[in-house]
């Protein structure tokens, strides 16, 4: 099986002790193949909003910082499964994640979405140290249904700790149990997911967006992806 990990930080902290009693559960089931992209190390640039990646023949083919974005999305698309890890900064997602989702905004339902997404499993984890990691998890979610993802598990823990080390062994072990759990139903999922159903919210969004996308003018890239695809006449 493969994993893609997102690290929403480059710091090997709490966030990344969260990750790593993931890995030590999914290990158990199976060799598993890991991909980690730290942020902002692996791409370290903003979206420049030239909407270049809208164009082109494939979304994203003309992206300016192609050299990152292009060997970040060929690792997502072979990838089983997805972790997105990110903790709470000033109430919301790290800056770093935000630019990395920014970048594959072109690959949204309503533009020209991957259809290897439409089989992928995320989980979404957020640390933080109070207030915020509701809002981490929510958008972050909702970026990975944008891509069509079919299943999105969400986890979200207040460590009120800088470090995991310094942390009740109690309230380490709580939550180490929790992310077993939430780890083994990503294994399981991850292993089905080409047998599981449909994902309601995607097929909604994708009815909702085909309206719209058949209201443009015949030579929008995304209308003649739709149209490619047979998702309009
Ligand atoms: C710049 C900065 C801002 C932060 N803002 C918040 C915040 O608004 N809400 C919160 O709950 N925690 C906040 N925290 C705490 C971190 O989210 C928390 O310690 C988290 O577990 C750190 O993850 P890491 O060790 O993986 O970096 C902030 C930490 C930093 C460094």
């Amino acid at each position: 099986m493969k994993i893609c990990v997102i690290h929403g930080s480059n710091r090997k902290g709490n966030t990344d002790a969260t990750v790593e009693i993931i890995k030590e559960q999914l290990n158990l089931y199976e060799e598993i193949e890991y991909s980690d992209i730290y942020l902002p190390k692996d791409l370290p640039c903003f979206c420049a909003g030239c909407f270049a990646c809208f164009e082109g023949e494939y979304a994203g083919q003309n992206c300016p910082n192609k050299q990152y974005t292009h060997p970040i999305l060929k690792t997502l698309l072979s990838s089983d499964g997805i972790i997105v890890a990110c903790p709470c900064y000033a109430l919301a997602e790290t800056g770093q994640i935000k630019v990395f989702f920014d970048h594959f905004a072109c690959t949204f339902i309503n533009h020209r979405p991957n259809e290897e997404m439409f089989d992928k499993i995320g989980l979404v984890v957020s640390t933080g140290a109070g207030a915020g990691t509701g809002r981490v998890v929510s958008t972050i979610s909702r970026n990975l249904l944008f891509w069509g993802v079919k299943r999105i598990i969400k986890f979200r823990i207040n460590m009120f700790a800088a470090n995991w080390d310094e942390m009740p062994v109690q309230k380490r072990d709580k939550v180490k149990k929790l992310l077993r759990r939430k780890a083994s139903r990503f294994y399981r999922l991850t292993k089905d997911r080409r047998e599981i159903r449909k994902s309601i919210s995607v097929q909604a969004l994708r009815r909702i967006f085909k309206g719209l996308v058949n209201s443009y003018e015949d030579t929008q890239p995304d209308k003649i992806f739709w149209k490619s695809k047979g998702w309009i006449k």
